[in-house]
Order: structure tokens, then C-alpha cells, then sequence
């Protein structure tokens, strides 16, 4: 990904972000630092990437995505401080540095994650453009808060947890990896598309499947990383999943056709956009991207 659009992207989510964190100086300060921290480590912001993109396939301005940006951010921060947690996945290295409640405390991660979930929300309520027609942006709280809850993110998370030891067969497989990390990757283009003031369902079911063939391609090759990558590459540990027994991909298909469908998945996601323009290029190279990364 290193086309120009991408890295400005990543630098307005930055700029979007930093201007929503409260300051480290305000009360309580212990919280806002940890919030801060798991925010500020480096993470790959494909999410909020994949907002813009989405927003720029549909011409729409960069200025009306951040807060959608924003966002998607926030509740992914959130959801990576929580699974890192010692009831959850009890890792130590997150984005190559210790993991928010070994840099603070267990109270605090779990407080931070908390914080930073309702702030997702907060910005939505408030800054989303007002030129958004309201019935849409009520729809883009709706899309944030179904990705993120018990039928999205949370509920793909327990599904995770419950299925440790399992073996899971590859439609329950897929419909864990679709909730925990499918339902964000979704909404994060979902939001986008919704900035547009008169987006056309056609176009919209079209950006939803390569979402959604994009989403699951992504967690798949997570889980290949976990096998194939290394500890510093990753900046997070390597091996994990084998030891704490969790069901994957590789472990069910091995990595070679665990390979072959990431990359099926990502044909698919591009077959969907078969009648964009040049537009759509950004998201085109982000579905690419998502195979070919190495952490
Ligand atoms: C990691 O997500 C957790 C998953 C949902 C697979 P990312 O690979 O996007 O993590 P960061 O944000 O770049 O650290
Ligand atoms: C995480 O899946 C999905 C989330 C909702 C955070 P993993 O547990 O595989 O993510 P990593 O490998 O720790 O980043
Ligand atoms: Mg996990
Ligand atoms: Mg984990
Ligand atoms: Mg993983």
C-alpha cells in the first residue's frame, strides 16, 4: 500500500485522532494515558484507510470521513486492548510494545477499552458533517454499534473464546472470523459509503461484499501470519494461536489452501468492483494488500 492517497490517510486518521484523545494532562490521567497509548503505537489503520477509500470511490472529500474514520479506529483499539487481556488472549506484545495492562494494570486496560469504545460513539454523535443527511447519520451509529456488539465484534470474540480446544468445521470457523473481525472491516467501508448524502443501494450492496470477501480474507491471513511471521515483524508474539489451542485456519485447512481462499476471497472483492472507475482503485490496492502484507 504505498500509493500517496493511503499514507495521507493514515495521516488525517492520526490527525482526526489526536484532536478527539483527550489530552494525557486531563483527569484522570492514569486513564487518558492508556488511552492514548493504545492508540499511538503504531497500528496499520486500515480500518479508517478503508473509510476514506470507500468515501473516494463515491468522490466524496476526505474532511467529511474523519469522524466515521475516527471512529472505526477506536473501536478497533478498544477491541485489541480487551482480547490481549489475561481473561482473553493474556497476550504481552501488542504493535511491538507491551500490551496496555502490562504497561498500566488489568483495571486500567479494561477501563481504557471502556473509554474507548463510548468515545467511538461520542465522535459519531458529534462530528459526523452535518451536509449528511440525519436518517444517514443515525444509520452510521447503527452500523457502528451493530459491528461492534454481541451480533459483531463481541459476540465473534466469544465465540473465540468458547471455541478453544474445539474443533470447529469451516462454516463455524468462518462465522467466527466474520464476526469478530469481518463486522468492523464491513462497517468501516459501510460508513464511508454512508457520508454520501444519496448513495445508491446497488453501488452499496456492491461495496458491501467486498467488504465483507475483504474482511474475512484479512482474519485468515492473521492467522497465517501467526504461523509464518515473526515476533518482530508481527510486534506481536508469534505462535499464540497454537498455544492457546484456538481453531484457524491453518490449523483446519492448512496453509497452503488457507492461502489459496484469502486469495479467492480477495478475487471475489475485486470482482465486485468490476464497474468502478479509477476511483476505486485505493480500495482495489488495499484488497490486494491484505494478502501480501507481513504484519
Ligand atoms: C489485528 O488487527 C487484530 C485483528 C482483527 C486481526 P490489525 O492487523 O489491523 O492490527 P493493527 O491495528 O494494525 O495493530
Ligand atoms: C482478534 O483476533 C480479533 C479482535 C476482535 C481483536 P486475534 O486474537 O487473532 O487478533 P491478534 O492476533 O491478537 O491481533
Ligand atoms: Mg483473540
Ligand atoms: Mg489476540
Ligand atoms: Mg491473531
Amino acid at each position: 500500500m504505498n500509493d500517496i492517497d493511503i499514507e495521507q490517510w493514515r495521516q488525517r486518521a492520526d490527525t482526526a485522532l489526536q484532536r478527539w484523545l483527550p489530552a494525557e494532562k486531563t483527569l484522570p490521567q492514569e486513564l487518558h494515558r492508556a488511552m492514548r497509548y493504545a492508540i499511538f503505537n503504531g497500528g496499520k489503520r486500515i480500518r479508517p484507510i478503508l473509510t476514506y477509500a470507500a468515501g473516494h470511490a463515491l468522490s466524496l472529500e476526505a474532511q467529511s470521513l474523519d469522524a466515521p474514520a475516527a471512529a472505526v479506529e477506536l473501536i478497533h483499539a478498544y477491541s485489541l486492548v480487551h482480547d490481549d487481556l489475561p481473561a482473553m488472549d493474556d497476550d504481552d506484545l501488542r504493535r511491538g510494545q507491551p500490551t496496555v495492562h502490562r504497561a498500566f494494570d488489568e483495571a486500567t486496560a479494561i477501563l481504557c477499552g471502556d473509554a474507548l469504545q463510548s468515545l467511538a460513539f461520542f465522535v459519531l454523535a458529534r462530528h459526523l458533517d452535518p451536509q449528511i443527511p440525519a436518517p444517514q447519520r443515525l444509520q452510521m451509529v447503527e452500523a457502528l454499534a451493530l459491528a461492534s456488539g454481541s451480533r459483531g465484534m463481541a459476540g465473534g470474540q466469544a465465540i473465540d473464546l468458547a471455541a478453544v480446544g474445539q474443533v470447529l468445521n469451516v462454516a463455524e470457523l468462518e462465522n467466527m472470523h466474520v464476526h469478530k473481525t469481518g463486522a468492523l472491516i464491513r462497517a468501516s467501508v459501510k460508513l464511508g459509503a454512508l457520508c454520501h448524502p444519496d448513495i445508491d443501494e446497488r453501488l452499496l450492496g456492491q461495496l458491501d461484499h467486498y467488504a465483507k470477501c475483504i474482511g474475512l480474507a484479512f482474519q485468515i491471513q492473521d492467522d497465517v501470519l501467526d504461523v509464518e511471521g515473526d515476533t518482530e515483524t508481527l510486534g506481536k508474539s508469534h505462535g499464540a494461536d497454537l498455544a492457546l489451542n484456538k481453531p484457524t485456519y491453518p490449523a483446519l485447512l492448512g496453509l497452503d489452501d488457507s492461502k489459496r481462499l484469502a486469495n479467492q476471497l480477495i478475487d471475489d472483492a475485486l470482482h465486485s468492483l468490476a464497474e468502478w472507475d479509477e476511483a476505486a482503485e485505493p480500495l482495489r490496492g488495499i484488497a490486494r494488500y491484505i494478502v501480501q502484507r507481513q504484519h
